[in-house]
């Protein structure tokens, strides 16, 4: 057997204790898509996310979130479930449909750092998928 000894930068590359501090406390992506009408997945657009982005924006300056980025993101692959979002570095995803609702993730989650239980998505709510194929409209 061959084995080598890792150098100090090898092992330092395999150390993620080393990683350096967040840039931010919490990292937003709310998905912005918009897919044209009538599409089998629909989109996130179409359930009023900008709308729900650009409020909770505006509310999380209001509360002083200096350390929150909320960005806009492209198709998070979970458009059957929209409106959606994901917080990280949790990974934690919300389907907020009304302001209420943003309200209610920004006091208990990014502020106090619950969670919204009501609102969060789980791996097996997504409906199932054809891999490689474009869903057909279900009729
Ligand atoms: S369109 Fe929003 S998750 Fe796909």
């Amino acid at each position: 057997m061959n084995e080598t000894k890792p150098n100090a930068r090898e092992s330092e590359n395999m150390a993620p204790e080393s990683d350096p501090p967040l840039f931010y406390r919490r990292h937003v992506f709310v998905c912005t898509n918009e897919r044209p009408a009538g599409h089998p997945r629909g989109c996130c657009k179409a359930r009023d996310s900008e709308r729900l982005r650009n409020y909770m924006k505006a509310r999380a300056k209001e509360l002083g979130l200096a350390d929150v980025r909320i960005n806009s993101a492209g198709c998070l692959d979970r458009c059957e479930l929209g409106p959606t979002m994901v917080i990280y570095p949790e990974g934690i995803w919300y389907s907020p449909k009304t302001t209420e609702d943003i309200d209610e993730i920004l006091t208990t989650h990014l502020v106090a750092g619950g969670r919204v239980r009501r609102l969060m998505l789980r791996p097996g709510d997504d409906p199932p998928r054809q891999y490689g194929k474009t869903p057909k409209p279900r009729t």
